[in-house]
């Protein structure tokens, strides 16, 4: 028998996942995303491209200096200038990787790059070497790999090895591929290429075959995989790697090959992305959807009843969600509240579970029956880490069939309270206008929705908000059994964001600090 290969996992989630439509992540979210990969136990946390933004840069150098135990990367294009950046942003990383990468399809050759083979041989080339003068692991992306001309591919890859690249990357930018004809890919190269670098691939799902492309390529000689938490990433997402790494270790007597990852975090981590990025994970996701371990089918239910393996063929808690259905109320104390956390698999300060039980006791005064999915809501929903502009003191909404929506708000911001009333087509239209008026200026609103954390006519609310500033979206989330309440504080959530980004319209400042100090957590 084959003995078994460690796959090693480059996460992308916070550099080709950002790249999700709609999706800004500031850099102390980054950083939190950051510590959840390392203690996913990723091999790689690819954590920018510094050259992008200054914020890019900010995030990329916070997290090279606070993230140990896992390989940093940063991504740059083959220029001195890109590299160069990337180096000032990783150098204080405990093992730093400097991912540089040049198209090689004749498509992008000619209608992007407008070079010639020959040029990009070089320009890739001149790249790696510029970039080993920093840093001895260097990885090299020929991007759209998959639709360039195979013996040219190996030309590149070849030439970069002998210019020190550590790892090539293969990626199927496009999602265009198909698994049988990427793994002969991998396979081509793998025949083909100087020993000393690992081959790598990175997926889209343009056409959904993202994580079984990827596979294709292990089975045939990839030591490397680039995957998103959720799937995330341009268009379509690239490779999930909660369904990659599950799929290894499903089926490790057919694939002989296994990651280092820690699986017991995979659904709190896809828990922690999808509320920093707002991007929701659908019900039916393998592996982390809401449905991925539910029965509806009275069958199903009486087969995994009688034994789990007939309808299940992975365990629940294999990736950290809890099979037991204790619920808490309000009767229950805070040792009972503390011991629910831990085997929810929360690892929190004694700071953090104090604030949290303030809340829960407040959830339970409102609802008869807490249940696990609130408590993970109450644990997402904690205070902002950025300074605040805006607060939530109070806010009061009168409606009905025969009344005109009216708000009141009460905001806090530093050292004084601005308190404005609106009318609205609705009561969270109201409250919006309101809101809008104490801070002063509009905003431009792009989407808003709002959903039952759980079942139940005194159901916690979930509201998030999308707003838009200079092309970039920003998010913000509230929470509340008052859905108004939940609307307000994820509206308010999203402007701060924006303005800790973009700095406050009235003093036209980039980058301004804000307002209210960060509340303890
Ligand atoms: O999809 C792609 O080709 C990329 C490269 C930069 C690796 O994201
Ligand atoms: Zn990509």
């Amino acid at each position: 028998m084959e003995p078994t290969r460690r796959i090693k996992i480059f996460d992308t989630t916070l550099r080709d996942g950002e790249q999700t439509p709609g999706v800004c992540l500031e850099a102390g979210e980054k950083f939190e995303i950051a510590q959840m990969l390392a203690k996913l136990r990723v091999d790689v946390i690819e954590a920018g491209f510094p050259v992008a933004s200054p914020g890019d840069f900010t995030a990329v150098a916070q997290i090279a200096a606070g993230i140990r135990g896992v390989g940093v990367a940063a991504l740059a294009r083959a220029n001195q200038k890109d590299i160069d950046i990337a180096w000032q942003a990783l150098k204080t990383a405990e093992s730093p990787r400097i991912h540089t990468f040049l198209a090689t399809s004749d498509i992008h050759l000619q209608y992007k790059l407008k070079m010639s083979r020959e040029q990009a041989l070089e320009t890739a080339t001149e790249a790696v070497r510029y970039a080993k003068k920093f840093c001895s692991d260097v990885e090299f992306s020929a991007e759209d790999a998959s639709r360039s001309d195979w013996d040219y591919l190996a030309e590149v890859y070849s030439a970069v090895i002998a210019a020190g690249a550590t790892v090539i990357n293969v990626p199927d930018t496009v999602g265009y591929s198909t698994p049988d004809e990427f793994g002969s890919l991998i396979r081509y190269l793998a025949e083909r290429l100087p020993g000393g670098a690992d081959i790598s691939v990175h997926c889209h799902n343009d056409l959904g075959m993202a994580v079984a492309n990827s596979l294709a390529a292990i089975v045939n000689g990839a030591g490397q995989v680039e995957t998103t938490i959720n799937g995330l990433g341009e268009r379509a997402g690239n490779a999930a790697m909660e369904e990659l790494v599950m799929a290894l270790l499903t089926r490790r007597e057919h694939y002989r090959a296994c990651t280092s990852v820690e699986t017991r975090h995979i659904y709190r981590a896809s828990k922690l992305v999808s509320t920093l990025t707002g991007v929701t994970v659908q019900p039916n996701k393998a592996v982390v959807g809401e449905n991925a371990f539910a029965h509806e089918s009275g069958i199903h239910q009486h087969g995994v009843l009688s034994n789990r393996i007939t309808y299940e063929i992975m365990n629940p808690e294999t990736i950290g969600i809890s099979r037991s259905n204790i619920v808490l109320g309000k009767h229950s104390g805070r040792h009972a509240f503390e011991e629910r956390l831990k085997q929810l698999g929360y690892d929190l300060s004694p700071e953090a579970i104090n604030l949290l039980f303030v809340k829960f006791k407040e959830l339970a005064d409102r609802k008869k029956t807490v249940f696990d999915k609130d408590i993970e809501a109450l644990v997402a929903d904690k205070p902002e880490i950025r300074p605040e502009w805006y607060r939530l003191a109070f806010h009061q909404v009168l409606s009905g069939s025969q009344t005109v929506p009216t708000a009141t708000v009460r905001l806090d911001t530093s050292g004084e309270s601005l308190e404005e009333a609106a009318c609205g087509d609705g009561p969270v239209d109201a409250v919006f206008k309101a809101i809008e008026k104490a801070i002063g200026f509009t905003v431009n609103l792009k989407d808003y929705n709002i959903r039952a954390v759980t079942s139940g006519e005194d159901a916690l609310g979930e509201a998030t908000v999308w707003i838009e500033r200079d092309g970039k979206t920003f998010s913000g989330r509230g929470l509340s059994t008052d859905v108004v309440e939940a609307s307000a504080r994820a509206f308010i959530s999203a402007v701060n964001k924006m303005l800790a980004v973009c700095g406050h319209p009235s003093s036209g400042t980039y980058d301004a600090p804000g307002r209210l100090s960060p509340q303890p957590y």
